[in-house]
This record gives structure tokens, sequence and C-alpha cells, in this order.
């Protein structure tokens, strides 16, 4: 049996964990991610690399991280919601882990981990959107991770949902990520509460009756109580996410399209709306058949199931 190592570094949190080669996850860890300190990033990753190595016998580091990763698999160009900025990741991390280390994108590990092992195991092609705290992308065509010429395909995030709309945090305006993210499930739902706070009581005792102590789990919460306000946030992000599922069937006709992230624990919740959209926007496209949507199924650990597979390639 070979173990890698896999690291996940989202907006909020870095999971690390060893892995076999069957995709089995032999241990892992929870750290909360410095979001604003690249320094303390790096530290955390080689603390949890150390920590895991204590016990278990590695072979390499894979780290899935939610930037704009370049070609060689090693610096973070550009991260919209965390401050890497050109960051060499893979060769700082170097000088302190004398392991062979890959860098790849967060959303792109999550797709491997759902292709070789997960809900797209059965397919040749297919796309994943993870809606988390922003929302990634990944593509494998005949078996094979798309990474572009520049590293950075599959950025489903950053294609346009409203013309005009939201600045991102990438610097374009109306963004998917805007629309369709977990930070914009609360932000729907916050502004519901605020505008119609007699519709959503259950989602303001959740959280003391502070409109900004919102979030997502608390809107998943609510709207599994029933609660109207945060069903609708939900159709709200579903309804933009089955518009660009729609889109990215038009363009890659994929076998199966694979939505994972945090959001996606709330199950139905999401899929519903973004199913029914799919659907309806296909439109013509929908008499032949089209790429079925599906939840992810290597929950949480996928990030790590992927990233320390491609290490060991
Ligand atoms: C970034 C992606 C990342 C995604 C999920 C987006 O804002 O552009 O690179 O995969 O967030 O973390
Ligand atoms: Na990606
Ligand atoms: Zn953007």
């Amino acid at each position: 049996m070979s173990l890698t190592i896999g690291i996940d570094i989202g907006g909020t949190k870095v999971l690390g964990g060893v892995v076999a080669d069957d995709g089995t996850v032999v241990t892992s860890r929870l750290r909360s991610t410095p979001a604003t300190d690249v320094a303390a990033i790096r530290g955390v990753i080689v603390d949890l690399v150390a920590e895991l190595r204590r016990e278990h016998e590695v072979g390499a580091v894979g780290i899935g991280a939610a930037g704009w990763i370049d070609a060689s698999r090693s610096t973070v160009q550009f991260a919209p919601n965390l401050a890497w900025r050109d960051e060499p990741l893979r060769e700082l991390l170097s000088a302190h882990i004398d392991l062979p280390i890959v860098v790849e994108n967060d959303a792109n590990v999550a797709t491997w981990a759902e292709f070789r092992y997960g809900a797209a195991a059965e397919a040749d092609s297919a796309a994943l959107f993870t809606v988390g705290t922003g929302i990634g992308g990944g593509i494998v065509i005949d078996g094979n991770l798309v990474r572009g010429a520049h590293g950075i395909a599959a950025e489903f995030g950053h294609t346009l949902a409203v013309p005009g709309g939201r600045e991102c945090g990438c610097g374009r305006h109306g963004c998917l990520e805007q629309y369709a993210s977990g930070n914009a499930l609360v932000r729907f739902a916050k502004r519901a509460a605020t505008e119609d706070p007699d519709r959503a009581t259950a989602l303001l005792k959740a959280a003391d009756n502070d409109v900004d102590a919102i979030d997502g789990p608390m809107v998943t919460e609510a709207a599994r109580g029933g609660d109207p306000v945060s069903i609708a946030a939900f159709e709200d992000i579903g309804e933009y996410l089955g518009e660009a599922l729609a889109d990215i069937a038009q363009l890659l006709d994929p076998d199966v399209i694979v939505i994972g992230g945090g959001v996606i624990n709330a199950g139905d919740l999401l899929l519903e709306p973004a199913r029914r959209r799919y659907r309806e926007a296909l439109a013509a496209r929908s008499r032949i058949d089209a790429a079925v949507v599906v939840p992810a199924r290597m929950g949480p650990m996928a990030g790590i199931v992927g990233a320390a597979d491609l290490a060991r390639r």
C-alpha cells in the first residue's frame, strides 16, 4: 500500500490527511485557514505534513489550493478569496518538506477524486462545480484532467452570470461566484431576512436575531425546517447554478456534471432548483440526452483524496 498526503486549502479551512492508493483516508486533521496571511497558511501546511509524517511513511504531498495555479503546478498566481498573489508555493514549501510536492487547484483535485472514486467513477468525461465560499470548477475529458494552456481551465466561478452585476474578488462584474456560492446564499438570506423579518423567524432565531450573524449552516438548517426565506435563498443560488450547468453541457457535453463543495450538504434544497433550471435552460437541447446532474459522493474528503492521488502520479 502506497501512502501519500493530501492537503486541501479552502477559503475557510485547511484539511490534511494520509491517503492510500485505493482512495481510503487513513487519517485526517482540520485547521482553520488564516485567509489573509500567506506565511501562516504555509506554516499550517508544514505543521500538518510534519504531524502526519510522524505517524505514517508517505511518498509525496499533493496540495489542492483555492486559486489559480500555473501550468507547472507550483505557483499560485492569484486567489480571489485568499491573499495569494504570485506565491511560489511549491518552492517555499520544498524548503521545509523533503518530499515531492504537487500544487493543484482545489476544485481540480475534488474533480479528480470524484472521477477516480466517486460520483463520476463510471464516466469518461465529467465536469464538477464546487459550491462553497467561492465556486470552483473541474473538467475531465476522456480520463484526463483538463488544465488549459495556463493551468487555469475550468474556472466556472468566474464565468458570467449577470451582465454588469456585483463586483467579484477577481475584479470582473457579475461572476457566477457572486450569485451561486455559499457566500451568495448567505447574502440572499440576509437580505430577505432584513426586508421581511416576519417570514424569517426561524432563521433569525438561529442567529439570535442578529442578521449579521447568519451563516451558511444556519440557512441550511432553517431551510430544512421549512423557513421560507431560507428555502428561497437556495432557489436563488440554485437557479443561477442551473443556468451555468446548461452552459457547461453546451460547451463540453460531458456524461455527468457533479455538484460538490460544502453547500451540497443541503442536498435537494440546492439540487432541485438547479436541475429544474438546467432543464429549462437546455431548451431544445433537452430533447437530446444531456449530462446528468448528480451530487458529489466523496464528501469533505474529496480534496485531500484527489490531491493525494495526483501527487502519486
Ligand atoms: C477560485 C477557484 C477556486 C474556487 C473554489 C474561486 O474563487 O477562482 O480557483 O477553485 O474559488 O475555492
Ligand atoms: Na479548477
Ligand atoms: Zn470572478
